[in-house]
């Protein structure tokens, strides 16, 4: 049987500032997802990387006096480190100004006008270049005779320059029909019915893809005045970087063309560039659709969304100075409820952490490792699960991790990644709760059914640990060193007989409280 394979990507961050908390909760959610299929054997590909071109990234390298390539230069220098840093790896770090997606995305312009699917004209409206963005004057805002972006709020220029389109209205029919089609292509629905109702059902107008009035940007091949619009350059790196048109394909092959699942990971402001414009980019060049545009919410703090007019857009680095890189991941991975904003404060990590990892799970491991070191030592005794080990409404502690694991399967399935990692920690919960109740404490005269409740509760680490991994891989690491097993497999989970034998070896605390 062929391995199936999974391709996800970040949105690629302008470089214009250094990436916040917000990049990193995004870039986190494809990293889990990546690290999850392939715990299920699958052949997988993760790229981030930066959007490079246009008017946004002229302009910042101007003010600080250096040359747009320089600038870009520098900061994907700083990107990557950053990933480095949150122990994120990847497969591609796409750039936009490397040679070969510069070619590949000439190749897809010349595709598009080849056949008819672009064509030259004139362009005059509103433009978003903070968020570069072309919008109606329906689409916008109007205060005191200006216009200003709908959700950013940035303030809107008036451009009147010579443009090429790329003809949506044409695909108008083809997209809805997509859309029905697949009701999973963008998840959650609450973001498919925000589309409908602001763009789809207003009826989709043709699409400017070039700009005349700066040069920061791919140029068109044979009319070198115009600079291919940052969307279009930008959306075409998910390919580009696979290889698409170039004779180094084979990528692009196995995880486009021929893969199996492919998840753009996006922030739902930038859903209508993902769910509109690109699978009908990709209609036009005759090439498959992602399966899934992943749309999530927005990481704020008390005092709204992050912005540097705020002044309340944390770093990174800040939050690196008290915890480590896993435990920043557990906290956007777990916390956030899928498709809502989240609210994001150093005290509520600090709380989540003393919560769910060292009161919880580190207890639970410190209270069953220092048991088995204490009275078997040389290894636990056979596992007699018995009707005795019957716990909540008369489930035994195995089936309470069969049912557990089940729905951490189910949850993942449809991306609810947050109530996912729940179900881990609440079992966690159970077990603790499982100690109090059988006081294992008093059994020391009875080694049989000490030893059964620890099998019990080690098969319940075992179970936590597998169910973390994808995000704290390095922490779970530790705890297999402590279960004395060769790897976390999910095929384990149900063997409940794993630990006949072992001895369990004790580490110093993981989760020190703080
Ligand atoms: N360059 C485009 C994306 C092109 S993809 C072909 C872009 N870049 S960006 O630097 O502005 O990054 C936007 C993305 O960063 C959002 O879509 C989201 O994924 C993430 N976030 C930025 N701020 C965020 C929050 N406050 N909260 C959560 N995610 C946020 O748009």
């Amino acid at each position: 049987m062929k391995t199936k394979t999974f391709y996800v990507t970040t949105p690629i961050y302008y470089p214009s500032a250094q990436l916040h908390i917000g990049h990193v909760y995004s870039t986190t959610i494809a990293w889990v997802l990546r690290n999850y299929k392939k715990l299920h054997g699958y052949k997988t590909k993760f790229l981030t990387g930066s959007d490079e071109h246009g008017q946004k990234i002229a302009i910042s390298a101007a003010e600080r006096q250096i040359s747009p390539q320089q600038f870009v230069d520098n900061m994907a220098d700083k990107f990557k480190k950053l990933w480095h840093d949150l122990e994120i790896d990847f497969d591609y770090f796409s750039r936009t100004t490397s040679k070969k997606h510069q070619k590949i995305v000439n190749n897809i312009f010349n595709q598009l006008l080849n056949s008819q699917n672009i064509y030259e004209s004139y362009y005059q409206g509103l433009y978003s270049i903070a968020d570069e963005e072309f919008l109606t004057k329906t689409q916008a805002k109007k205060i005191n005779n200006e216009y200003y972006h709908p959700i950013s709020g940035h303030k809107l220029a008036n451009v009147k320059e010579d443009s090429y389109f790329l003809n949506l209205k044409k695909y108008q029919k083809w997209l809805d029909n997509y859309w029905y089609e697949h009701s999973d292509f963008v998840i959650p629905e609450k973001v498919v019915n925000e589309l409908k109702n602001n763009f789809l059902s207003l009826g989709l107008d043709d699409l400017s893809i070039t700009r005349t009035s700066f040069d920061w940007g791919i140029k068109v091949k044979d009319n070198s005045k115009h600079v291919i619009y940052v969307w279009l350059d930008a959306l075409s790196n998910y390919i580009s970087a696979l290889g698409y048109s170039t004779s180094d394909d084979k990528d692009f092959r196995i995880f486009w063309e021929q893969g199996d699942e492919i998840v753009h990971v996006v922030g739902k402001e930038i859903s209508r560039f993902h769910a509109i414009y690109w699978p009908i980019m990709l209609e036009a060049l005759h090439l498959r659709k992602p399966t899934t545009i992943f749309a999530h919410g927005w990481l704020i703090t008390k005092e709204g969304k992050m912005s540097k007019s705020k002044g309340n857009v944390i770093s990174p680095y800040d939050l690196l100075k008290t915890f480590e890189p896993e435990v920043i991941k557990y906290y956007f991975a777990s916390q956030i409820h899928h498709g809502d904003d989240g609210v994001f404060s150093y005290d509520l990590l600090k709380n989540v952490y003393n919560a769910d990892l060292a009161n919880n799970f580190g207890n639970l491991l410190s209270r069953a490792t220092t048991l088995s070191e204490k009275h078997f030592k040389h290894g636990l005794k056979d596992f007699h699960a018995s009707e005795q080990d019957q716990y909540i409404d008369k489930q035994t502690i195995s089936e309470i991790i069969t049912k557990s694991f089940e729905k951490y399967l189910e949850y993942f399935d449809r991306f609810q990644i947050d109530q996912a990692l729940k179900v881990a920690i609440q079992l966690s919960k159970i077990l603790n709760n499982y100690i109090e109740i059988k006081a294992p404490w008093s059994l020391t005269n009875d080694l049989q059914s000490l030893s059964n409740v620890l099998h019990n509760l080690f098969n319940g680490i075992y179970a936590i640990a597998s169910m973390l991994q994808v995000v704290m891989p390095r922490k779970m690491a530790l705890v297999q060193e402590i279960l004395q097993v060769r790897s976390l497999d999910y095929a384990l989970i149900t063997d409940f007989y794993k630990f006949k034998n072992t001895q369990i070896i004790k580490l110093s605390s993981l989760f020190k409280r703080l």
